[in-house]
């Protein structure tokens, strides 16, 4: 009796799981399909400046630990943050290593967003 009752709630729960799960990617792939066919419509949100930010991260520190090589680049003001990327887009920089391939995969409108955000991020 006991058992059977578990068994009926275990049912149960497993369908609703499968039902908010059914739910949960459906919006998920409507939110896809909304924000690509929006993106380039909009402006750049600050979600989205946080995401293409989180990268930078990977080789400069933002906490103020500084890898060797690496310049900082915490505490720019957003319009430094801004020219710099931009410069290394044009291929302006003289011996850069990677950052000029990286700037040339963002727009103009997410480099401003990127500065944007990482500036006021600045501790
Ligand atoms: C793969 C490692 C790597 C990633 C990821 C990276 N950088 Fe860099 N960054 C560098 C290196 C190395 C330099 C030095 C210039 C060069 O060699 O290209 C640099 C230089 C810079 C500079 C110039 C700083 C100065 O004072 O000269 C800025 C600004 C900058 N990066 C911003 C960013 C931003 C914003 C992101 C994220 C969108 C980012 N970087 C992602 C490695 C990286």
């Amino acid at each position: 009796m006991i058992y059977e009752q578990g068994s009926h709630n275990r049912r149960e729960v497993f369908t609703a799981m499968k039902r908010f799960r059914r739910a949960a990617g459906l919006a998920v792939a409507v939110g896809m399909v909304v924000g690509l066919a929006a993106g380039p419509a909009l402006a750049i949100s600050d979600e989205e400046a946080s995401v293409l930010a989180d990268g930078c991260a990977n080789c400069h520190a933002m906490d103020g630990r500084i890898p060797p090589d690496i310049p900082p680049i915490i505490g720019k003001p957003a319009r430094v943050l801004q020219a710099q990327l931009l410069a290394f887009k044009a291929d302006e920089v003289p011996n850069t290593t990677i950052m000029n391939r990286l700037a040339r995969g963002f727009t103009d409108e997410q480099i401003e967003a990127i500065a944007r955000h990482l500036a006021a991020a600045n501790p």
